[in-house]
């Protein structure tokens, strides 16, 4: 890439960065998304540290000094008020000290935490700070066994929808079908003041998802009853695969930190994990794909969610299966890496995540397969990537057939993404351990 434009996207991303920053923690982008978002800052943290590895620790800390009493790391914290988004704090109503939602987010911390241990340019300061974060991260881990697999499977459950991220994908549908509407609270959408309607879910998603919202507020948001009460209960193979590849992360800080018993636990949820996961591989598919846990199911939803898996240390046959699916679908899709196959007819281009390609997705994906081995199809994605930023700005997600930029403009994950991108080209991608 001509260093001057390298330079100048570099520069923007950076902008991006500054203008978000809140003072410790930094918002996903302005008015859409007013608040601290778990993963965003995860993965925010590692396009930070390319500046102020002070900063970047702080982003992660911050977060994790509201995770709850039983182990919870909250999906959003409400540091400030801020009338713009909905459901605010006064519909989670969760009684925190400082207000935050009630579910979790993909556990990217463990994964963050170790990057930035590992490439940091201060070790002594990265040992310090990463110790307290390796114990609460811990505590993370253990309430998700505990509390998303109660029967020990192995494998976590989201219970709604926005923990996995992914909010209207395809792969929910059918679960979704089943929770009912009646007896919610009326409510306005505030989303859809800052983004197109187009390109956000519908109003009957956004009604199954206050309704979970409010039954398990109804249950005094006591994590040990809600997994079991919830109609929503559903395996999504990348979550999965984030969680383990963060236990896995965990445990090799840990060890490097010298904490055994920490390691150990972590390893061990990692291996049960990765022996589990292969009860999501579907052979006619070609990749993995999420189960239903009220039906016992795996969802026929071809989804990005079964090639976010490549992120955690999964067979090699099985990467090099995911690389070619990606590679069929780059014949469907102009850009790199579609949420949904389009060749699906529930695929939407714009619709949030059921077509659209988001960035930070790309660079798990980009990472497991590269330290898979599969290093031709990390480098195309990887390039992609930077030429639909090049295009097309730093938006919250893209449309795959055409690059037009959607949602929230000058987003944060995405401009970290760029960074992380740029500035590690060189660096020998996601080993984990
Ligand atoms: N993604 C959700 C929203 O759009 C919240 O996590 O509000």
């Amino acid at each position: 890439m001509d260093p001057a434009d390298r330079a100048t996207l570099v520069e923007n991303a950076q902008a991006i960065l500054r203008e978000n920053d809140r003072g410790g923690y930094t918002v996903p982008t302005r008015g859409l998304y007013p608040f601290q978002w778990n993963w965003d800052s995860c993965l925010t943290a590692l396009g930070l540290g390319h500046q102020d590895e002070d900063r970047a620790w702080r982003e992660i800390e911050t977060l994790l000094a509201h995770q709850w009493p039983d182990g919870m790391v909250p999906h959003i914290v409400f540091h400030v008020p801020d009338e713009g988004y909905f459901p605010g704090p006064e519909i989670w109503r969760t009684n925190r000290p400082v207000p935050t939602s009630g579910i979790t987010q993909p556990a990217v911390a463990g994964f963050a935490v170790r990057r930035l241990f590992e490439r940091a340019r201060d070790p002594a300061m990265a040992a310090e700070r990463a110790r307290p974060l390796l114990a609460a991260i811990d505590r993370w881990h253990q309430w998700f066994f505990a509390h998303r697999d109660p029967a020990g499977e192995g494998l976590v459950a989201i219970i709604h929808p926005w923990e996995s991220g992914r909010d209207n994908s395809i792969d929910w549908d059918e679960a979704l079908a089943r929770v009912p509407t009646d007896g919610i609270e009326p409510y306005t959408r505030r989303d859809l003041q800052h983004a197109d309607a187009a390109h956000r879910p519908t109003n009957a998603e956004y009604d199954r998802f206050v309704w979970l919202l409010e039954r398990f507020r109804g249950l005094g948001w006591d994590n040990a009853r809600l997994h079991d009460d919830s109609p929503f209960q559903v395996v999504d193979p990348g979550f999965n695969a984030i969680l383990i590849r963060s236990c896995r992360d965990l445990a090799v800080l840990a060890e490097r930190l010298g904490d055994a018993k920490l390691a150990a636990r972590n390893h061990a949820f990692a291996e049960h994990g990765l022996v589990a996961m292969a009860g999501l591989w579907s052979v006619t598919d070609g990749q993995y794909l999420a189960r239903d846990r009220t039906t016992g199911r795996l969802v026929g939803s071809r989804s990005v969610g079964g090639l976010l898996a490549a992120f955690a240390p999964i067979p090699q046959d099985r990467a090099r299966a995911l690389g070619h699916r990606i590679e069929t679908l780059a014949g469907r899709s102009r850009h790199l890496v579609p949420s949904h196959d389009p060749a699906d007819p529930r695929f939407d281009a714009k619709r949030y995540w059921r077509g659209p390609v988001w960035l930070i997705v790309n660079y798990m994906i980009a990472d497991g397969l590269a330290a898979a081995g599969e290093a031709a199809i990390a480098a195309r994605i990887r390039a992609d990537s930077i030429d639909l930023i090049t295009r097309s700005g730093f938006a919250e997600y893209y449309d795959p057939l055409t690059g037009e930029p959607c949602g929230g403009d000058r987003f944060t994950w995405t401009a970290a993404m760029v960074l992380e991108f740029l500035e590690t080209s060189g660096e020998q991608a996601g080993e984990p351990g």
